[in-house]
């Protein structure tokens, strides 16, 4: 058996195993089945090219070392940032990954056409005819979603680290300069195709370069997620069209999966969030600027941890709204530990997920299941938004645009039509932050002003640690009431 045919059979059983590990992040219960299979598939897919770029290099001994190098720095690095990483860091990091993944296929494009051209307009390089237009198309197309995805991951890096504003860049005629970028990079794209040329591809790199700067600087804070998944999905046919200019399958059928994969994603998370998928990809296009000036909304009310364990000790059905706050506090495992000690009393207590609470996908489902949540208590949005109207009290735990009425209620909202979690039908609500800071979105809560709301300061782990010392310390009985003497805490 030759090594191609070898090598062909590694990279299809590695796409296997990819398409299995897909299936198995689908659901808790198959994901770790799923992280098995994926890094399964991506040691054989590595063994496989290793070993076939050694047995097909004229150098041998250079490509092993070049190898060496590359696997030892890239795999150095990679555990480090993985070990670093904190869990809400996650986000920015994936996107400075898809970033990766855009220069390299812009690289892959730009060594292609070289060496193509340097063997004589590709006569050499066994390209004639059709075949030689079609590798001038890949080429192009290629470095072109390359270069989308490498500017627009970095934006969403800078954005996700917070290190530039969350809040959308409305630039004059925005939506024409994306058409019109589009427009230009068909033409170039019949130029090139008929008349290969450097200029041609100098100007699609630039062009290409801005315009993903563009698409994901003009999104809003709210709709990150949605471009985060697109991104994903765009470094995935990036990663297709290297296959092709590499005439790696394997390449060619993950890059397929990524891409197919994301879009659906992105496409999921738009139905979630009310958006129009077309105008999310297309960088916000058709959104007009949000309607302007800070809106007074009154006074907010303060409460006590010791006012809120007695509330919670006399309440029947409590539900715990958390998102990003919990996760920077690390609060999950003495809410967990509060839902026990509640639950131990008789109390119905549930948790009520969004689907772009936190900053990743599932990111509060992870937290919670972490610290050993049982899944039974932990609802999607449209499982529970019906049941929050005969709800004593809501927990909202580091929650903030996803709790945020003005998505329902005021039209010149930036996040107007996100679907929310009605809160504020409950009896109590109390709020979980360190301060009246926006969100993520940037947008103000007039839930923190409704009258059955009340704020808790601090930081979220402390406080909840506080409470179930309350709670504790007033006494062993079932139900202790409000009039329960909770020790003096803050
Ligand atoms: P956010 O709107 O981001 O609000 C989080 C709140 O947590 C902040 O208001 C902050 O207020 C509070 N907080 C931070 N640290 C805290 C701590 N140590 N203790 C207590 N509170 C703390 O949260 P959300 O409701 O989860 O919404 C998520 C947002 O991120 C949405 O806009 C969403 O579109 C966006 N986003 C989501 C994703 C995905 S896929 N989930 C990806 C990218 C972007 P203080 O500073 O006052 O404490």
């Amino acid at each position: 058996m030759s090594a191609g045919s070898i090598a062909t059979a590694a990279y299809t059983v590695a796409s296997l195993l990819f398409i299995l590990s897909l299936a198995g992040l689908s659901k808790h219960t198959s994901a770790k089945h799923g992280w098995t299979y994926g890094v399964a598939g991506m040691a054989i897919a590595l063994a496989a090219t290793i070993g076939l770029t050694v047995h097909d290099s004229p150098v041998r001994g250079t490509a092993v070392a070049f190898l060496v190098i590359a696997v030892l720095a890239g795999a150095a690095i990679g555990l480090w940032r993985a070990r670093v990483v904190r869990m809400t860091g996650m986000p920015e990091l994936i996107a400075l990954l898809h970033s990766f993944v855009g220069l390299a296929a812009v690289l892959v494009g730009w060594a292609s056409y070289l060496e193509v051209e340097q063997n004589g307009s590709g006569e050499a390089g066994g390209f004639t005819g059709s075949l030689l237009r079609i590798h001038h198309a890949e080429v192009f197309i290629g470095v072109f979603i390359g270069a989308v995805t490498f500017t627009g991951s970095i934006v969403a890096n800078l954005k996700l680290s917070a290190r530039i504003k969350s809040s959308p860049l409305m630039l004059p005629g925005k939506n024409m300069l994306n058409v019109g970028a589009l427009v230009l990079f068909a033409v170039l794209t019949v130029v090139f195709v008929g008349h290969p040329s450097l200029w041609a591809i100098v100007t699609v790199t630039v062009l290409a370069l801005a315009l993903g700067w563009h698409l994901v600087v003009s999104i809003g804070g709210g709709d990150m997620p949605v471009v985060v998944s697109m991104l994903n999905s765009y470094s995935g046919w990036a990663a297709a069209a290297s296959g092709f200019l590499l005439d790696n399958d394997l390449l060619i059928v993950t890059g397929a999966l990524v891409g197919s994969s994301g879009a659906y994603l992105s496409y999921l998370m738009c139905t979630a969030m009310n958006r129009s998928f077309l105008s999310v990809i297309s960088g916000g296009f058709g959104l007009e600027a949000p309607g302007g000036g800070e809106k007074e909304y009154g006074e907010h009310r303060e409460t006590s941890v010791g006012e809120t364990a007695s509330m919670l000790a006399d309440a029947s059905t409590v539900v715990i709204t958390p998102g990003y706050g919990m996760a920077v506090a690390q609060a999950q495992y003495p809410v967990a530990e509060l839902v026990r000690t509640l639950r131990e009393r008789g109390v119905d207590v549930r948790f009520a997920v969004h689907p772009v609470a936190g900053r990743l996908p599932g990111h509060m489902n992870v937290l919670l299941a972490e610290a050993k949540v049982p899944y039974d208590i932990v609802l999607e949005m449209d499982e529970i938004n019906d049941d929050l109207a005969t709800t004593d009290v809501v927990l909202v735990i580091g929650a903030n645009d996803t709790v945020n009425p003005a998505a329902a209620d005021d039209p010149t909202s930036p996040i107007a039509g996100m679907p929310v979690l009605r809160v504020w039908e409950a009896a109590h609500v109390v709020v979980f932050k360190r301060s009246m800071a926006t969100g993520y979105a940037g947008v103000q809560n007039p839930l923190f002003f409704r009258d059955n709301t009340q704020m808790l300061f601090g930081d979220a782990r402390t406080q909840v640690e506080h409470i179930l010392h309350a709670l504790a310390s007033a006494g062993t009985t079932a139900r202790t009431g409000r009039e329960a003497e909770l020790d003096p805490v803050p």
